[in-house]
């Protein structure tokens, strides 16, 4: 059974019928990861761009 919730409201679903997936988590996590790298790395406003959208 899949784990869906509905509607994909974050935009990166691979279902083809755009509901939940689940994979926002994913997104979400590699946004963070993305955005740390950045702010170790002295790109903090490009992190926080990273982070908010
Ligand atoms: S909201 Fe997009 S995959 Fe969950």
């Amino acid at each position: 059974m899949r784990n869906t919730v509905g509607a994909c409201q974050c935009g990166y679903t691979t279902d083809p019928e755009k509901n939940c997936n689940g994979t926002h988590k994913v997104v979400k996590a590699v946004k963070e990861d993305m955005a740390e790298k950045l702010a170790a790395n002295g790109f903090p406003h490009a992190a926080e761009y990273v982070k908010n959208n």
